[in-house]
């Protein structure tokens, strides 16, 4: 095999005159008369070749005999492309090799779709074959750019301090919220490694060990829904640091993020980023990961209804609950229908009572509900939503997060709608922090909000046994574009109170002593106070690159029943394999 002396992207008019060998795959092949031009394709991009029968008369018929995949070396003489040829959407769009040697390295059957830009094939298709999906041009430069972006973030924090630590695999349970991918254990039949949901404990007790700093590009499994922003098993850069507060933490993590844009992408993003307590994300945006790129914030009408003598608004102010709303002038039309429509799903998914609008037309209200309400309240309502002309949605419930929360999924069905946002591309960090560390789960019990191992703030530790739901967390979220990059806090790192927070969620001292017994015994050895924060790069990479699925820049990932179509992960095993693992499959 004669080897490549360029990548086909650096085939540019700099090389001119030169004689280079490319290695590649063929892309295209198209006959123009007695002249055969063949785009050849590698990881850096596409050249074109021409035979020329003039030049070689054998070499234009192994030409021939070439089809799309086919692996090929190809040498010849750089020469500019004649003006009418020049192709300006083409990086190397001035010049071709003019061939003086081809050999034919690997033979192709016709692939299941076309390799190309466009999505040709459906995505079960491309999955089943991933490894020609990804000689797609846009796949592959995904797979580029993760990896130089990645490559930045490791430098980034080399140079501050960090070390690179690999943590185990084969774990015990560290719980985040989903369910444990198990691997049995042969040698002791009935016992099982939990595969990490993250390297939580792990990243603790190496700042027990005095590591001062860590960082890990770490694999996560966990067992859960999949949507377009989660995959069972993704990367995460994981970090802690000792002796730090939350400042520290914040502004680690925001030089991690400028540096990686600026090196990788070129961007230049502002510091600090903006902060939002839980609450106030929750009252203005009716989310913890709110989308800044638009605004209609979610406006409170409180004071404008008061007094008036609508029962739904009246039962609600009595019990302090929350009258919300979005103000909109609207491009579209929003027909009844419509309106029914966003109901339904803000009733099904939010238990609320129902959704009530009304219309704003040259300065009076019209429609909905405007005849429950009188004329000085109707006055104050429009002054409110600054609107002349538009539509007022109204969610009223006892419940704050409750009414919030529904507005903030209108909030992003009205923003698609109306396409609110303007600028795609832009980034629009910020921090979400104060979380509640506790919440209700479905049987009334309480669960961390996050996970169990954040250190409550100061002035709520008094809550913590009498009224766990008012105890907030030094615990802090990431958010980019309406999404969460990524969750950190500062730990606990004293037994004592360790065991007070497994308690509220009803795990006895006994139990703890089986589950965390490891981590509650470190404590017993002087663990510094210690902090730090896990970015999902799957999902950073994601939004940079501007896909809409996780799978897109996932070199082999699996689909949201959690298969890998191109290996047929999960699979039975050999009964003799189950046998030595003394498991029986129920059926
Ligand atoms: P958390 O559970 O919030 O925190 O995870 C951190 C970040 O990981 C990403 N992420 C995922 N990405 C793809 N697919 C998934 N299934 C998935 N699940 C989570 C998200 C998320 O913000 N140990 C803590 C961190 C800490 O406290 O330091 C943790 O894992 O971007």
């Amino acid at each position: 095999m004669i080897k490549r002396t360029q990548y086909c992207g650096e085939v540019t008019e700099k090389l001119i005159g030169k004689i280079v060998t490319v290695n590649g795959w063929v892309h295209k092949r198209r006959d123009l008369g007695s002249l055969i031009f063949i785009l050849v394709r590698d990881r850096s991009g596409l050249v074109q070749v021409v035979f020329d029968p003039s030049d070689n008369e054998t070499l234009c018929g192994s030409a021939a005999e070439l089809s799309p995949e086919f692996v090929v070396s190809i040498s010849g003489m750089v020469a500019a492309r004649t003006p009418e040829n020049v192709n300006p959407s083409m990086h190397t769009g001035k010049v071709e090799i003019r061939a003086s040697g081809l050999e034919i390295l690997n033979r192709s059957e016709t692939p299941p779709f076309v390799i190309d830009e466009r999505e040709t094939a459906s995505e079960n298709v491309r999955l089943k074959y991933r490894y020609l999906d990804l000689r797609r041009p846009n796949l592959t430069r995904n797979m580029i750019f993760r990896s130089s972006f990645g490559h930045c973030l490791r430098d980034f924090l080399i140079n501050e301090g960090f070390l690179e630590v690999e943590t185990p695999i084969m774990i015990k349970s560290t719980p985040e919220g989903a369910r444990d991918y198990l691997v049995p254990s042969r040698v002791q039949p009935g016992k099982f490694y939990a595969l990490p949901q993250s390297p939580q404990l792990m990243k603790q007790l190496l700042m027990v060990a005095g590591m001062e700093r860590y960082f890990q590009f770490s694999r996560c499994f966990r067992d859960e829904d999949l949507r377009a922003d989660r995959q069972p098993e993704f990367t995460q850069i994981d970090l802690e640091m000792s002796f730090v507060d939350e400042e520290d933490v914040y502004e680690l993590c925001e030089k991690l993020i400028v540096h990686g844009l600026e090196k990788a992408c070129g961007r230049k993003v502002e510091r600090p980023f903006l902060r939002l307590s839980y609450e106030e994300a929750i009252e203005r945006f009716g989310s913890d990961k709110p989308d800044l790129r638009y605004g209609l914030e979610i406006l409170d009408l409180a004071a404008e209804v008061a007094g008036s003598e609508f029962q739904v608004f009246q039962k609600v102010l009595e019990k302090k609950g929350k009258i919300g709303a979005l103000a909109l002038n609207p491009v579209n039309q929003y027909s009844r229908k419509n309106i029914t429509e966003f109901e339904e799903i803000l009733k099904k998914e939010y238990k609320i009572g129902g959704l009530a609008f009304v219309k704003v037309d040259s300065g009076k209200l019209d429609g909905g509900i405007a005849k429950f309400l009188s004329a000085e309240i109707q006055a104050k309502m429009i002054k409110k939503s600054g609107l002349q002309t538009g539509l007022i949605f109204i969610v009223a419930d006892e419940n704050h997060e409750r009414a919030c929360c529904s507005l903030g999924h209108l909030r992003k069905i009205l923003a698609d709608r109306e396409n609110l946002i303007t600028d795609k591309s832009a980034l629009k960090f910020l921090w979400v922090n104060r979380f509640p560390l506790f919440e209700l789960d479905d049987t009334g019990n309480y669960t961390p909000k996050h996970h169990i191992f954040s250190h409550p703030r100061e002035e709520d530790m008094q809550f913590i046994e009498s009224e766990p739901l008012k105890v907030h967390g030094k615990l802090y979220d990431m958010v980019l574009n309406g999404t969460e990059l990524g969750s950190g806090s500062i730990r606990i790192n004293h037994r004592e109170l360790q065991k007070r927070m497994l308690n509220v969620i009803r795990m006895s001292d006994a139990d703890a002593e089986i589950r965390f017994g490891f981590l509650l015994e470190a404590f017993k050895y002087g663990a510094p106070p210690h902090g730090g924060f896990a970015f999902g790069f799957d999902r950073l990479v994601m939004i940079l690159l501007g896909e809409t699925s996780i799978r897109d820049v996932v070199a082999f990932p699996k689909t949201a029943s959690a298969s890998c179509l191109m290996t047929g992960a999960p699979d039975s095993v050999d009964p003799k394999q189950l046998d030595e693992l003394k498991i029986s499959i129920k059926t």
